[in-house]
């Protein structure tokens, strides 16, 4: 069953901030608003976004930026990167990757590479075609590890986020079971190394591992975790049942209203380490035997990143840190909010 021995601990996360993808975090309601490529989606996001959104959009990446932060991940050591055709940037990921395999810094087989099945790709017979151009755009002949990007299925078809008139994503009539089956396909086939999910409460966990013939179990479940969402229950759930964990959004993105980077506790924490805020979050999930993906294209913070592993924090900073949960979620993708497998409608 098991595929893949050992996924390095610290990744690069690599989802960047464009029109054409997330578009941004209203900080009152938590909204976090998805808009890609068509118009009606676009229009829909803007009517919902705040001034705050918008300004954003001015400080939007440069396509090359990723090829070079993955240029300079791999140059300080990172080997994992966390991507997803979601994501619309694995062609510029696939570049960096190939140019230091080229010049002999680091070859493929020690390297990482992590990518999402979109949720408007879960009908079986979709997924070959969505794992296949993901490794089109990588330049990759197979994928380390491939990902449930969140248990729903939408509407297939070419608009990512197809929704109704209510401005509700439109489901597709597929099980995530199914989907996995499609999955376990690509092990097969030898374009994945090994399969996974992201996004799955316990039950839907759980309800993936008791599936009746399961061939392949998920090696990880990639969850929203940080200081103000810990994930306690989830997290020991999934390690019980030997599925690891991986934080994403674990320095809190860069949503307005939420100054993770500038909580006075970590603050003081970094501060008595000597260490950046943004190493002590990467170094609170690693202490918890958790995968950590922080993203960044700026060159001082991917190298600071990861530099993470000549410290310890002590049982009293990890208590002190554990105890600013307030199950504050940011990805709460509320324009799925009605779908049947909407993951946060149960605690954990
Ligand atoms: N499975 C899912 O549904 C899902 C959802 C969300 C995210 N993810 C994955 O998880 C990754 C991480 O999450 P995220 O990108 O949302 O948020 P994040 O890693 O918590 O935060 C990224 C933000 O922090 C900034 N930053 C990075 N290092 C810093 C430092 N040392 N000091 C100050 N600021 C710093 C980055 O700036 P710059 O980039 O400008 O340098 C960026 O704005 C994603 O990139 C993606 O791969 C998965």
């Amino acid at each position: 069953m098991e595929t893949v021995e050992k996924i390095p601990i610290l990744g690069l996360g690599t989802w960047k901030r464009t029109p054409t993808s997330f578009v941004g975090c209203i900080p009152g309601c938590l909204m976090v608003c998805y808009a890609i490529g068509s118009d009606t989606s676009l229009k829909l996001c803007f009517q919902l976004v705040c001034c705050w959104c918008i300004e954003k959009q001015s400080s939007l990446e440069a396509p090359g930026d990723v090829t070079n932060a993955v240029k300079v991940a791999i140059d300080a050591g990172y080997r994992h990167f966390d991507c997803a055709s979601f994501y619309h940037n694995e062609t510029e990921i696939g570049v960096g990757i190939q140019l230091k395999v080229k010049e002999g810094v680091v070859k493929r087989e020690d390297l990482f590479i992590v990518s999402k099945l979109w949720c408007t790709c879960h009908e079986k017979s979709l997924v070959e075609a969505a794992c296949t151009r993901s490794l089109r755009a990588l330049k990759l002949s197979y994928l380390d590890l491939y990902l449930m990007h969140w248990p729903m299925g939408f509407q297939s078809g070419r608009n990512e986020l197809p929704l109704d008139q209510e401005g509700m994503v439109i489901p597709s009539d597929t099980d995530f079971l199914d989907t996995w089956e499609a999955m376990e396909e690509l092990v097969d086939a030898g374009l994945v190394r090994a399969i996974g999910v992201s996004n799955f409460n316990h039950e839907q966990l759980e309800r993936l591992l008791n599936k009746p013939n399961l061939r392949f179990k998920p090696v990880t479940n990639q969850i929203e975790c940080h200081p103000y969402l810990t994930q306690k229950n989830l997290i020991s759930f999934c390690q019980s049942r030997g599925v690891s964990v991986t934080a994403y959004l674990p320095l809190g993105g860069s949503s307005e209203g939420v100054h993770l980077l500038e909580d006075p506790v970590i603050q003081r924490i970094a501060e008595k380490h000597s260490k950046s805020s943004a190493q002590i979050l990467i170094r609170f999930h690693i202490q918890r035997h958790v995968i950590v993906i922080p993203k960044s294209v700026t060159q001082t913070w991917i190298l600071e990143n990861f530099q993470v592993f000549d410290f310890e924090l002590s049982e009293e900073d990890m208590n002190d840190m554990l105890g600013l949960d307030r199950n504050l979620r940011l990805a709460t993708f509320p324009i799925a909010g009605n779908h049947k497998d909407y993951p946060f409608n149960i605690e954990y």
